[in-house]
């Protein structure tokens, strides 16, 4: 969704703007644009389209300054337009803002600023916060208060007529190389170089400045100049900045040799399976070492339910979840919509203990289910990818998954590594609550392997290239796996819908007589997510009622099954593998799948129409 950034230095600030912009492409945008400070004078170019337009334009008609902010717009109030894209100016243009989140109460404050003489240009809800600080500073006419801190000071008496999200960046034509930013629900994050200073919504547009970063908390207020960073909290004045490191290097963001972004991170997860369980293992004791959960093996015995609340492939990773904790930990779990969750108030007692999964950790709906399990006053914990994000501040406590920055719009190793970490919690929580030392140790050898069976699984890629070529005109497909293989069928299922179009469902295998099995014909394919297990006869079974119905067949299955292979039109052999680790073997060749469809019909493989990698609106 919508990036911000930021910069206050000694360099091209439209330089170091467009190369952070181009970073966060990623997101998912339709508009963008920049506007850069020099000699009392805001020059401004924003356009629909992409970074690439920007560039051009800019290229024929540069800007000057050493102070700028820029912006990539996804848009929620008013169409894609180069009228609605940020920046937006305030008053006669001496203020330019940008915006992510949503102003709940625009409209309201459209018609008092309309009544006051302010002109609007676009449809935005951004547009009245420009206006709003424009005319602060009018009112502002203090000489009581030095110039420095004008703009801070008309910000912060601004801020309170806002109703909704944000996360803000300011420039004032009259307040040379200073930035103001601002965040109440909406993430930034400042970086902190040699005589410069840049923002950003994400860390990844700023990573290659400097590796120095300071992440902002809601209701804080920034002030950057390139030699100076103060920040402010709204309502409890001074906060002394918090510096913390980037975990990951730089270039972990870059394309490198690879096609698309998804394409490298599905080739990167034997390292993110190896990063997720580095030093957590502990063979001596047949158990998982989870230091940031903050749980001591007396409160891990009080539990009596967990909730998982997540949204999309995070959802589908906690089902997985959900399967490994019953069976190894025997306690039960429920997995809730985060979005649901948040507002059906279910009802929960003193020994439950609620978990949110999210690869970003910005996920509005996820942050919400968050926010809402704490005001209840129950023990959160959060399963995260992104170091400093929302959510992982805001858990009691939690895992990382140490999977690196993803910037493929869809999810594939933060999957494995959520998955992989599931299996770590189940362990933990198996070993304190009475699973033998004997079935710790084998859940921590198929860990061990987990790393190597993905590269071996990863290995179908030709094949899996080959049978793409049948789903290239399909209109439709079923995924079908039972039991930890039905989190892997819906994950397989929503991998072909986001990026290839194709309309593709997930189901329980056994579920399919239930209803699906009318939409079998010729020319709907079925893939079955099929490694042999206890339930692998009737699996077999279902695969010959597809067959008898003349649908095509494509199997997921363990190498060697001479059986599954003859039944199947398509067959892609996987290791075999202990039950616990198959979901992460099984998952790489549908991910495969997924992507070899989507490059064979055309498709925007990592900006997929309509979709966001982040999704921080509810
Ligand atoms: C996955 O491919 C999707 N793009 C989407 O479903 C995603 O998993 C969901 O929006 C949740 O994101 P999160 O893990 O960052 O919270």
């Amino acid at each position: 969704m919508c990036g911000i950034v930021g910069y206050t230095g000694h360099e091209s600030a439209a330089s170091v703007l467009l190369a952070g912009l181009r970073r966060l492409e990623y997101r998912g945008y339709d508009s963008t644009g920049i506007a850069s400070l020099h000699d009392g004078r805001l020059h401004l170019r924003k356009l629909a389209g992409r970074v690439r337009r920007l560039e051009e334009a800019l290229a024929e008609s540069p800007i000057p300054g050493a102070c700028g902010i820029g912006h990539t717009r996804w848009a929620t109030h008013g169409p894609p337009s180069d009228i609605n894209a940020h920046p937006h100016l305030g008053g006669e243009g001496e203020v330019a803002v940008v915006h992510n989140g949503v102003i709940e109460n625009h409209d309201a404050l459209r018609a008092e600023l309309s009544a006051d003489g302010f002109t609007f240009q676009s449809q935005t809800d951004t547009e009245v916060i420009a206006h709003l600080i424009a005319r602060e500073l009018r009112l502002l006419r203090d000489p009581q208060i030095p110039r420095a801190d004008l703009l801070l000071n008309a910000v912060l008496r601004a801020l309170p007529r806002l109703e909704g999200t944000y996360g803000l960046a300011i420039l004032h034509r009259d307040s040379p190389g200073l930035i103001v930013a601002a965040r109440q629900g909406s993430p930034l994050v400042v970086g902190v170089g040699e005589h410069e200073h840049l923002l950003a919504s994400d860390a990844t547009a700023i990573a290659p400045h400097t590796r120095q970063v300071v992440f902002l908390e809601d209701g804080e207020v920034v002030r950057l100049t390139p030699d100076s960073l103060q920040i402010a909290h709204v309502n409890r004045g001074p906060v002394t900045p918090r510096i913390d490191r980037i975990d990951w290097a730089p270039d972990a963001a870059e394309l490198g040799p690879h096609d698309h972004y998804m394409q490298k991170e599905i080739r990167e997860q034997p390292e993110t399976l190896r990063n997720a369980c580095r030093g957590r293992l502990r063979r001596d004791q047949a158990t998982a070492v989870l230091g940031g959960l903050n749980l001591t093996p007396r409160q891990v015995r009080h539990i009596r339910r967990i909730v998982f609340a997540a949204c999309g492939t995070s959802w589908h990773a906690a089902l997985v979840g959900e399967y490994l904790i019953e069976r190894l930990a025997r306690l039960p779990v429920e997995v809730e919509y985060a979005s649901e969750f948040r507002y059906r108030n279910p009802p929960l007692d003193d020994r439950t203990l609620v978990f949110v999964l999210s690869q970003s950790g910005e996920t509005a709906d996820t942050l919400g289910a968050l926010h809402e399990a704490k005001r209840r006053g129950f023990p959160t914990r959060a399963i995260v990818n992104t170091v400093g994000s929302s959510i992982a501040r805001a858990a009691d406590g939690g895992i990382y998954l140490h999977a690196g920055p993803e910037i493929g719009v869809a999810s594939t190793k933060a999957f494995s590594a959520q998955v992989a970490v599931l299996a770590l919690l189940a362990l933990y929580f198996g070993r304190i609550r009475g699973l033998p030392f004997v079935d710790g140790l084998a859940a921590l050898e198929a860990l061990e392997f987990a790393p190597e069976a993905m590269a071996q699984a990863l290995q179908t890629e030709p094949l899996v290239r080959d049978a793409a070529s049948r789903f290239q005109s399909t209109r439709s497909a079923l995924f079908l796996g039972r039991d930890l293989l039905y989190p892997v069928a819906l994950e397989g299922a929503l991998k072909l819908k986001e990026i290839s179009y194709i309309h593709a469902e997930g189901y329980p295998t056994a579920e399919m007589k239930h209803g699906p099995i009318a939409l079998i014909d010729p020319e709907t394919p079925t893939v079955f997510v099929a490694p042999r297990g206890p339930l692998h006869a009737k699996t077999l079974s279902n695969i010959a009622e597809v067959k008898a119905r003349g649908g095509p067949i494509l199997a997921v299955g363990t190498q060697g099954d001479a059986e599954l292979q003859r039944l199947a039109d398509v067959f892609l052999p996987v290791p075999d593998v202990p039950e616990l680790i198959q979901p992460l073997v099984a998952v790489a060749p549908l991910q495969l799948l997924a992507y070899h469809v989507a490059r064979l019909r055309g498709c925007d493989i990592d900006k997929p129409r309509n979709l966001a990698k982040s999704v921080t609106v509810e």
